[in-house]
């Protein structure tokens, strides 16, 4: 069987948790392939609201099996913490998470890092510690999983990094947040236990996945994060450092191309970001407030205001080819409604010059005005609203209008934080 690639069009937080649950029910296994725990997915079953962070949405669903892949980063306390709270909420978790060996892990000396590396400030990251984690992945120096499985060797890797860590403070005057040897003490004991806990379901995930899709089962592979957030496609530097678009899945997973046969953007009607970095189409002043406030636009992962602006059409394009998508589901259109005229910019003007693709350099982008096309909007709330038909005609017309301009249908609507709001445009 093929498998399904879904990713965020965006920066991030386009409402990625919710369709995944939806999806999940029509297929075996749901598998993160990027990020770490900066990454914050809603999911509202009924009057209860999971947020995730590290496990799949699709744990949400009894008879999906999870992975998180390894290209993703992963905190064990973080995770540890997640699986006993979903426990206790009557989540079934043990049996049905596999954490790949090859998963890097993130240590609390990771969060130290970033910030004597000041990166949480440049960038506004989530301070989970994710980039140095990437950046030791990177630099081949990184601790992996497998590793926590044996406590001696493990307290030999930290008691190396530790050091090395501990010459980076010293060089910066600062003092260790924990001393070298109480940390290695506490940690290979610590971390061990949790391998030891995890049992089976620390494994080899390529092979997992390649035996499950070989007996025709449906792998959907959750990305994090969004298009304009990875570490080569995004708005660097103000990216993450991961790989979250759909040839992350590939990379993260050890899937060939091939093996991928369905790619799923996700948008939200408008646009938001949380953090530094260009955002053309951001509004500005008490709109912008008012917007947030209504929109409950407030980060599920750090509580951070998120910025807020109308949506653009100029990214929205560039997601689509860039991950191949072949259906765009659009989230929170709701949100829209009372407001009288809506824009969406379809280009941009930098200095005297137009541009129709996103600028590779940082500077340009925050040089970037954007060209706008208006629409009249609607009054009416559509969050009740269960049929295309039933959508008022301007509500029909964003939509459709979105879909033309980008060249992708647009195949699911959401308009509502409940499973079951949101209805499909006719194809
Ligand atoms: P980091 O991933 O914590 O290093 O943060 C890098 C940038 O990505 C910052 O602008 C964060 O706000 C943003 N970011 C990371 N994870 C998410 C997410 O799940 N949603 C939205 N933004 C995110």
């Amino acid at each position: 069987m093929p498998a399904t690639v879904l990713v965020g069009c965006q920066w991030g937080d386009e409402g990625k948790g919710k369709i995944v649950d939806l999806l999940a029910r029509r297929h075996d296994w749901v598998a993160r392939f990027s990020g770490g725990p900066n990454a914050g997915h809603t999911v509202c079953i009924g009057r209860e609201t999971f947020v995730l962070h590290l496990v799949p949405s699709g744990i949400l669903q009894p008879k999906v099996r999870c992975v998180i892949g390894h290209g993703v980063v992963v905190d064990p306390d973080h995770l540890a913490a997640e699986i006993e709270a979903l426990e206790d909420r009557g989540v079934a978790v043990r049996g049905r998470l596999f954490v790949s060996e090859g998963a890097h892990v993130l240590f609390p000396y990771h969060r130290w890092m970033e910030a004597l590396a000041g990166q949480d400030v440049r960038v506004g990251t989530t301070r989970r510690g994710i980039g140095p984690a990437y950046q030791d992945k990177m630099g081949r120096q990184g601790i992996r999983m497998v590793e926590l499985k044996d406590g001696r060797r493990l307290a030999e890797a930290l008691d190396r990094e530790l050091a090395r860590v501990e010459r980076l403070h010293r060089a910066a005057g600062r003092p260790m947040p924990e001393p070298r040897r109480r940390a290695v003490k506490e940690w290979a004991q610590r971390y061990s236990r949790f391998a030891r806990a995890l049992g089976p379901g620390l494994t080899d995930t390529i092979a997992l996945l390649h035996e499950a899709l070989a007996r025709g089962e449906r792998v959907l592979c959750e990305g994090s994060q969004g298009t304009f957030l990875d570490i080569d496609l995004g708005t660097y530097p103000f990216v993450t450092s991961a790989s979250t678009a759909a040839g992350g899945a590939t990379t993260g997973l050890g899937l060939p191309p091939r093996r991928i046969d369905r790619v799923i953007g996700i948008s939200k009607a408008y646009a938001t970001r949380v953090g530094n970095g260009p955002f053309p189409t951001e509004f500005g002043g008490r709109f912008g407030d008012a917007f947030r406030k209504r929109a409950m636009e407030f980060g599920a992962t750090t509580g951070r205001p998120r910025r807020c602006g109308w949506l653009d059409l100029v990214m929205l394009r560039a997601a689509v080819r860039l991950n191949g998508l072949d259906e765009i589901h659009l989230t929170k259109l709701d949100i829209l409604s009372g407001i009288p005229k809506l824009r969406f910019a379809v280009a941009y003007r930098i200095g005297r010059r137009a541009v129709s693709t996103p600028p590779i350099d940082a500077e340009e982008w925050s040089r970037c005005r954007p060209v706008y096309e208006e629409m009249a909007g609607w009054s009416e709330a559509i969050g009740d609203v269960r049929e295309w038909k039933s959508l008022p005609a301007a509500a029909r017309r964003y939509v459709e209008r979105v879909s033309s301009f980008v060249g992708c249908p647009v195949r699911l609507v959401s308009v509502g934080s409940k499973r079951n709001a949101v209805l499909r445009p006719p194809r």
